[in-house]
């Protein structure tokens, strides 16, 4: 068995607790992986003066595939953002965030045993940063789409539904007030279903999706929205699946891969030992996968569902009271 050498930036907040929960699941699922450490974010800042210093740029370019914990992005001001920094380097243009009910997670839903994935645009769209003063008290902030970047992660969508035999994309857009950029964004999305024709395409705006989102999620199989709409939407439907703590990503691109989960640094719980690290464990299932340690996957996976399925260990964001190393451990456990 060959030894995997992978990037952990434990980042900022609960990041660095729900990482080495996540570094002890993988040792335990049987993979052989050797991390190579490095820190980014307002810690790095704080230590060495940069926050995303040269060192990250450098293990990422050699390992190709990195495992990350949140970062903490100053509001308002401030440096910009190390995970758009990050991606945008890379080139990780699909952001994958599979959102799926676990077993034994009361949510409002929870009797639907909802399977959704969605599909984000990473690179581009208001997260260009491209934002500036006119005149003062009037400021610009462009939106930025392209053909290249929505042909690009609208073909990802839609050959990912027919390699998982998925049913459906519901491309979501707001094309009815920005008629020229929502408008190429769902004409690409068009070009990639028409090559793709056994899987239904439908048409969404946002607004409408979000209703229908918490009304009726359960129409929902996969969903391929632009960068901003998809970040929101990301975190509505892990509402719907029991919240932030569980639901991981995958940032891909055509030769580097970054593993995180969606929440963010979580300060207000951050050193508590209590902050939920389902997210990031799930989030090391897809870079096993990604790796091709497939039966280390599936044993982590199983293990993970197993605890849920159990129903006695949960961490304080479900309603419970184990901590992030009892949570730990009772993974761990479950695959022993
Ligand atoms: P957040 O995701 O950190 O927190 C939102 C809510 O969910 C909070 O109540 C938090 O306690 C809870 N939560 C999040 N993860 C949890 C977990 N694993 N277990 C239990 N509870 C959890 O979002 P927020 O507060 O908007 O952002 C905090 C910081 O994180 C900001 O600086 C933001 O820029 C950054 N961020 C970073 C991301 C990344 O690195 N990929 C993604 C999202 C936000």
């Amino acid at each position: 068995m060959s030894t995997h050498t992978v990037t952990l930036i434990p980042g900022d907040g609960i990041g660095p607790e729900v990482a080495e929960a996540a570094v002890r699941a993988v040792a335990a699922s049987g993979a052989r992986v050797e991390w190579d450490t490095v820190e980014a974010g307002a810690g790095a800042l704080a230590r060495t003066g940069q926050v995303l210093p040269d060192q990250v740029l450098q293990s990422v370019e050699r390992t190709r595939v990195a495992l990350k914990g949140p970062v903490t992005t100053p509001i308002g001001g401030g440096f910009a953002s190390v995970n758009v920094a990050l991606r945008k380097h890379f080139e990780l243009y699909a952001n994958f965030r599979p959102v799926r009910a676990l077993p034994g997670v009361q949510t409002r839903f929870s009797d639907l045993n909802l399977d959704m994935v969605i599909f984000r645009e990473n690179t581009e769209d208001l997260y260009a940063g491209l934002e500036h003063e006119v005149v003062p008290g009037v400021v610009e902030s462009l939106k930025i789409i392209t053909e290249k970047a929505s042909l690009r992660i609208s073909r990802f969508a839609f050959g990912y539904a027919r390699r998982e035999g998925r049913k459906k994309i519901s491309v979501i857009h707001k094309a009815n007030i920005m008629k020229l950029s929502d408008g190429l964004f769902l004409r690409c999305a068009r070009t990639a279903a028409a090559e793709v024709p056994e899987i239904r395409h439908e048409e969404l705006i946002v607004d409408n999706t979000c209703l229908q989102l918490v009304m009726r999620p359960e129409i929902f199989d996969v969903l391929l929205l632009e960068n901003l709409y998809g970040d929101i939407v990301s975190d509505l439907c892990a509402g719907l699946v029991g919240g932030l703590g569980l639901v991981p990503a995958a940032n891909l691109g055509d030769t580097h891969a970054i593993f995180e989960a969606v929440h963010g640094s979580a300060p207000s719980i951050a050193g508590q030992n209590v902050a939920n690290p389902t997210a990031l464990m799930q989030s090391a299932v897809l870079l096993l996968r990604h790796l091709n340690e497939r039966e280390a996957a599936t044993r982590l996976e199983q293990a993970i569902l197993r605890v849920y399925a159990d129903g006695q260990v949960r961490t304080r964001d479900l309603g419970g009271s184990a901590t992030t190393t009892q949570f730990t451990d009772a993974v761990v456990a479950a695959m022993g």
